[in-house]
């Protein structure tokens, strides 16, 4: 596996282990902002899309016999989506503290540039492969 999708993969499992914490924790306690949308988040931005994009990286290419699109570009974007996805819940904090939205904005935008950047690979990296050659007829 590269490192990018270790990495991913690992982020993925850690978010998932804060997000079942504050689950528990809503459970208990009730509390339901800022902890729902970031554990909304952690979970769906963090453990389920992370681990997609680490999968991704490996398989992708491989399925389509092709080399990645951009190293380069899946590094950035393992940074980008880890502080988007942080920062949005720092964000989240702030705004239920009774700040304003800009954190929670710019962290989104970061977040948001990152699923671009996967994207972007990912479309470039693509490609049907043809499908294999029949087998022999057996005498
Ligand atoms: C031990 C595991 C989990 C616990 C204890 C837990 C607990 C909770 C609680 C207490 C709420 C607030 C519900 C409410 O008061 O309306 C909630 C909301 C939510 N949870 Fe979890 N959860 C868990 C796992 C997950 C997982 C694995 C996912 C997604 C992959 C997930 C996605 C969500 C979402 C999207 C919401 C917001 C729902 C809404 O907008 O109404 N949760 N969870
Ligand atoms: C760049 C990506 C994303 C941004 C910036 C974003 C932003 C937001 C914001 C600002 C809210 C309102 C939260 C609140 O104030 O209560 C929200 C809610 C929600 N989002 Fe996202 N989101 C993103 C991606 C996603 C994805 C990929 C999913 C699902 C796979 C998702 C599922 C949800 C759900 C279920 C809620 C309701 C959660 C709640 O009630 O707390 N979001 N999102």
């Amino acid at each position: 596996m590269s490192k990018i999708t270790v990495w991913f993969i690992r982020f993925a499992i850690i978010y998932f282990l804060v997000s079942i914490l504050l689950g528990i924790h809503m459970s208990m306690s009730g509390a339901v902002y800022p902890w729902m949308p970031i554990h909304a988040h952690f979970n769906l931005l963090g453990w389920m899309s992370m681990m997609i994009y680490g999968v991704g990286y490996h398989i992708l290419p491989r399925f389509s016999g092709k080399p990645l699109f951009s190293d380069a570009l899946a590094t950035a974007q393992l940074w980008l989506s880890n502080i988007g996805l942080v920062g949005m819940a720092a964000g989240w904090w702030v705004k239920s503290s009774g700040g304003s939205n800009t954190v929670l904005l710019v962290f989104s935008l970061l977040e948001a540039l990152s699923v671009v950047f996967f994207a972007v690979n990912m479309f470039k990296t693509i490609k049907a492969a043809p499908a294999p050659a029949p087998a022999p007829a057996k005498k």
